[in-house]
């Protein structure tokens, strides 16, 4: 007899915790026992229609859902108690993760963290390619950002395979996520974060310990995705073929082209929605090759790319579950299984 399903709740059904729950139907090995949250809109209603179980994340919300059109089970402490979750995806607003730990703690539940939430709330930070051994057993763990995901997965490839001496990235950031867009955001400038280092840095080396990296970061007026632009010293000479070889090797990265029309964020948000993935989502993060270059002593390499940010988290959250469940030992195969479930491929054209 194989093992039994792992049960999982999804608190907070944001843009993040809607694409974990429906990636998470696709799981052979896992069962979503349904989603909590502490509001009754749209989105809630939605999720009632797709036929989840809804429960109120906070006991003083329950009535107001209920009032709100919801037919909640209970709430979400109810259910801990009751044993029926092994696992809940937090996926709530940064730092109301870390008010919920202690009620994972107390009914001994395993709880995914997002990047929203400091390491320190987690104590293992979580990119699959990377550190998935570092996760094995654990009772919490914290998918990092997407900005740092994207980082870890081009920068920390390059650096597996090729050595990197130190990373120098850039991020212009989306001002605001698109459904949020109605009432924050800005318009029509780009605003520096003059804090430098900018947070990503530091945050990919809770991931990739020895990296030497940097990050500086703005935010535009775009609402399509991030963009990272990437210095990288290398430890030895390099030609561009080994450069885009590791990428074309490394899960979780396509490659693209200027060349075949692929012009900016918009043509990539286009691709994604052609593709017919559920919300045009893209898992992966596509580099421009036409971007990748090697300075003349092969020791410098340059590359950009674009991080789709509403989605490239995702698979990091089911293989993040199979981590610390112990579901799946070997992070080739958990990679595999969750790649094959949402149809990641390694050429999206
Ligand atoms: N949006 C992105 O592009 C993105 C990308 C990667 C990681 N993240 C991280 O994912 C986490 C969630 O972000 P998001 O963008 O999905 O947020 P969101 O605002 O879209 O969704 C959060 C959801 O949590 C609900 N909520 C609020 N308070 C709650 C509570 N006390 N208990 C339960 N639910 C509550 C809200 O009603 C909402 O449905 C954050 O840590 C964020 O930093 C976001």
């Amino acid at each position: 007899m194989g093992k039994p399903l792992v049960k999982v709740i999804v608190n907070g059904y944001g843009v993040i915790g809607k694409r974990v729950a429906d990636a998470l139907l696709k799981q052979e090995d896992m069962r979503l026992v349904g989603v909590s949250d502490v509001v009754a809109d749209w989105r809630i209603k939605l999720a009632v229609a797709k036929g989840f179980n809804i429960y109120s994340s906070l006991p003083d919300k329950l009535d107001d859902m209920r009032r709100g059109g919801i037919p909640v089970s209970g709430t979400l402490e109810e259910l801990l108690r009751s044993g029926g979750v092994d696992v809940v995806v937090d996926c709530t607003p940064a730092k109301v993760g870390a008010k919920n730990k202690t009620l994972y703690e107390k009914y001994g539940v395993k709880a995914v963290f997002q990047g929203g939430e400091k390491h320190e709330v987690a104590g293992t930070s979580f990119v699959a390619q990377r550190n998935y051994e570092e996760a094995l057993g654990k009772q919490f763990v914290r998918v990092v950002s997407c900005n740092t995901t994207a980082i870890c997965r081009v920068v920390g490839g390059i650096h597996e395979k090729l050595k990197v001496r130190k990373a120098r990235v850039v991020i212009i950031r989306r001002a605001v996520d698109v459904w949020e867009s109605s009432h924050t955001g800005i318009m029509n400038t780009v605003v520096p974060e003059l804090q430098v280092p900018s947070h990503h840095g530091p945050d990919a080396k809770t991931v990739i310990h020895d990296l030497d990296i940097v990050t500086m970061a703005a935010k535009g007026s775009h609402n399509l995705y991030h963009l990272h632009m990437a210095m990288i010293e290398l430890n030895s000479s390099v030609r561009l073929d080994d450069v885009v070889g590791v990428l074309n090797e490394e899960p979780r990265v396509v490659l693209v082209s200027g060349s075949d029309g692929i012009e900016g964020l918009n043509s990539i948000f286009e691709l994604a929605r052609d593709l017919g993935r559920s919300r045009g989502d893209l898992y992966e993060i596509p580099v421009w090759g036409d971007s990748i270059s090697v300075a003349s002593d092969g020791r410098e390499v340059y590359l950009m790319w674009a991080t789709p940010n509403e989605s490239n988290v995702i698979p990091e959250n089911i293989d993040a579950i199979r981590a610390i469940t112990e579901l799946e030992t070997r992070r080739e195969v958990s990679i595999a299984k969750t790649d094959k479930s949402l149809n990641i491929i390694k050429k999206l054209y």
